[in-house]
């Protein structure tokens, strides 16, 4: 595991992470994020919350998608084993902190950053049915950054995608820490330590450092760090505090988060594509046996094979990534041979994936219907996590609230 950097010694590194309501989960989800979710909880204190504001950025004229998968979603990672003994789970919209931390950052925030944020173009293309040009959906990932900072976390599960989310919140954390975390007199002494520098090197540090610390501009970093490393004329303690004065050299109010990009074997939709609700190519958490049977068994396999005895290639076959997934060495060598020698029929290769699915899904489907029936549990669960959620929310903001000046009692 990644050593993080924010964290003191002894202290167990925060990990945050979030979903969107916008349907049932399958397979993809299992697989892709909850299983690493699952393993977290035990290494990390983990916050896991269901990101109901993030769904209306793009789901603000269907409320009723946003209502009706929360607690749906909820049961799905419990089902899952999710752990509420050892994950704070919640729901963002009963943790209002996060608003208003949005709100403090925006003040800081350059649209400059927003509008090159790539899934910010990338969505409103992909997404033509819906109109995005709305303020929130341009927030979007500063909201996200305001999930992320609010907790102080660490350690930011998230897929591929994301991560230029995450990059974000590390520029912000370190503007905000840049404007608001700084000492007076540490501030003066790096001041004399610059004039020393002469005229023309000292502008250019400061220009550098200006570059870094509010456009993120990382090359500009570097550079400033050579530029000292040239300098013979400066004492040794002066070199180190314009070293840390390159970096913003203040207090840290908020700590910069890592991504962590775990990567999983993928499991694709029924058709090949990724498995994702909008292809209708899912297997549900809660199918039930006869359905996941029945949605595998008129899976698409290459169509090379269109009778028994034509030979096939598993590489060009969708149920072979299955086996990827859930079969052992022996029964892969089986399934290459067999397929490629049309010594094995589609319906018995796809036996045995059909057969792993229907096991590993058998004591989800069981504990989300145990959950299912006892709505009350699932609401005191969330009610608890939202509380514990709030109270590390609200000790961020306190500081954030007080390094912005808004003290006025
Ligand atoms: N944007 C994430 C997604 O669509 C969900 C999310 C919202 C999130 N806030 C977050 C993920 C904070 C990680 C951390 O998947
Ligand atoms: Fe696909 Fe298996 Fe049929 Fe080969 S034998 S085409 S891998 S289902």
């Amino acid at each position: 595991m990644a050593a993080v950097s924010n964290v003191p010694p002894g202290q167990p590194a925060r990990v945050l992470s979030g979903m969107r309501p916008t349907g049932r989960l399958h397979l993809g989800h299992y697989h892709g994020v909850l299983k690493n979710w699952v393993r977290l909880q035990h290494e990390y204190e983990c916050f896991y919350f269901v990101a109901d504001w993030h769904a209306l950025t793009t789901h603000y004229e269907e409320p009723d998608v946003v209502r009706e998968n929360i607690w749906d979603m909820v049961i799905d990672w419990l089902a899952a084993d999710v752990d509420p003994h050892h994950a704070t789970l919640f729901i963002q919209s009963h943790v209002p902190q996060h608003a208003e931390l949005h709100t403090l950052l925006s003040m800081i925030t350059p649209l400059s950053w927003l509008e090159r944020v790539p899934s910010y173009k990338d969505q409103q293309l992909q997404l033509k049915d819906r109109d995005l040009s709305t303020f929130g959906f341009l927030g979007y990932p500063l909201l996200q950054s305001a999930d992320i900072l609010i907790y102080r976390a660490g350690l930011v599960p998230v897929g591929e995608d994301q991560v230029a989310h995450v990059e974000l919140t590390r520029e912000i954390a370190r503007r905000f820490n840049h404007l608001y975390g700084r000492k007076p007199g540490y501030e003066d002494r790096a001041k004399e330590a610059i004039k020393k520098l002469g005229k023309k090197t000292g502008t250019l540090y400061r220009e550098l450092r200006t570059g870094y610390l509010e456009k993120g501009d990382r090359t500009a970093l570097e550079k400033a760090r050579a530029l000292l490393e040239k300098q013979k004329n400066i004492s040794i303690g002066d070199k180190e505090r314009l070293y840390g004065y390159l970096e913003g050299g203040g207090k840290i109010i908020l700590p910069e988060p890592q991504a962590l990009l775990t990567p999983s074997p993928k499991v694709p939709g029924l058709d090949g594509q990724k498995m994702s609700k909008s292809y209708n190519n899912i297997i549900a958490l809660r199918d039930e046996p006869d359905e996941i049977e029945q949605k595998m068994r008129t899976m698409p396999t290459d169509p090379a094979r269109v009778r028994r005895s034509d030979p096939g290639d598993p590489e060009k076959c969708p149920v072979w990534p299955f086996h990827q997934v859930y079969s052992d060495d022996d029964t892969r060598r089986w399934v290459q041979e067999g397929c490629r020698t049309a010594g094995i029929g589609c319906i018995e290769c796809k036996k045995k994936v059909i057969d792993a699915v229907i096991a590993e899904l058998e004591p989800i489907r069981k504990r989300a219907a145990d959950y299912s029936s006892d709505p009350t549990l699932v609401k005191n669960i969330i009610a608890e996590g939202c509380e514990r959620a709030q109270d590390a929310a609200e000790e961020t903001l306190t500081d954030v609230r007080q390094a912005m000046g808004l003290t006025y009692n």
